[in-house]
């Protein structure tokens, strides 16, 4: 079959791996961005569409914007959260709506705060940490963890978390509870900014496709 998007036109798009990515697929395939073969399950990572004019990654949720800055990917779907932390350079072109959780401070019930001491605070997100507590002028110390934030003021190393709350099950059963809300958190497209100038067609059609869709 003749191809009906010429190979530089194509959209390559990093996608996070994960249910939240299949999320994202969906919606990318009803916008005209179909690629049936990315639902067979396999070990692959990478799939085509010639006739659709796409190509898409499965990458690690935290790694798609490093892939859309450096241009291996002309778009991709990252969290909020991580363009707070890392701000890559690149376009931050939609809020798409899901993967809708908040960023927040969370602590041991019934933990109360000494102000004459830093805050030992621990965190994936640094930055945002930083940035949260600077803005207050209040003084922390910051703990950077990889995962399973929520152990650390259990098991004394911290007083309270920064870290993504979504049900927040997690909290819950491990007898902690939101102390302040930092900021809302949504998956976001974006765009690697020269990719953006050269495949705004179809970057623009993806959108409009997007747009239209029922909420
Ligand atoms: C995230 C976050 C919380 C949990 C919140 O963890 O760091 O631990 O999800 O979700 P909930 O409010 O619905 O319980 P993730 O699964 O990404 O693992 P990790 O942080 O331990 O790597």
């Amino acid at each position: 079959m003749e191809a009906r998007v010429s190979p530089e036109q194509t959209l390559n798009v990093a996608l996070p791996k994960g249910r939240l990515g299949e999320k994202v697929y969906g919606l990318f395939a009803q916008a005209g961005f179909p690629c049936p073969s990315i639902l067979e399950s396999s070990r692959k990572l990478i799939f085509e569409n010639p006739e659709a004019g796409v190509r898409y990654f499965w990458v690690k949720p935290s790694d798609v914007a490093i892939y859309v800055a450096r241009g291996a990917a002309d778009i991709g779907v990252a969290g909020k959260d991580i363009l707070l932390e890392y701000r890559p350079e690149v376009y931050e072109l939609m809020d798409l709506g899901i993967g809708k959780c908040r960023m927040a401070v969370a602590a041991p019930v019934g933990f109360r705060e000494n102000p004459e001491r830093p805050l030992r605070v621990a965190t994936k997100f640094s930055r945002i940490a930083r940035d949260y507590y600077g803005g207050m002028g209040r003084d922390i110390e910051i703990i950077h963890l990889n995962g399973s934030i929520e152990i650390a003021p259990i098991l004394g190393l911290s007083d309270v978390i920064v870290d993504i709350v979504e049900t927040g099950t997690t909290l819950r059963e491990n007898h902690l509870e939101v102390r302040e809300e930092i900021v809302p958190i949504s998956a976001r497209l974006i765009a690697n900014k020269s990719g953006f100038k050269f495949k705004r067609a179809a970057v623009e059609r993806l959108m409009a496709g997007l747009e239209g869709r029922e909420q």
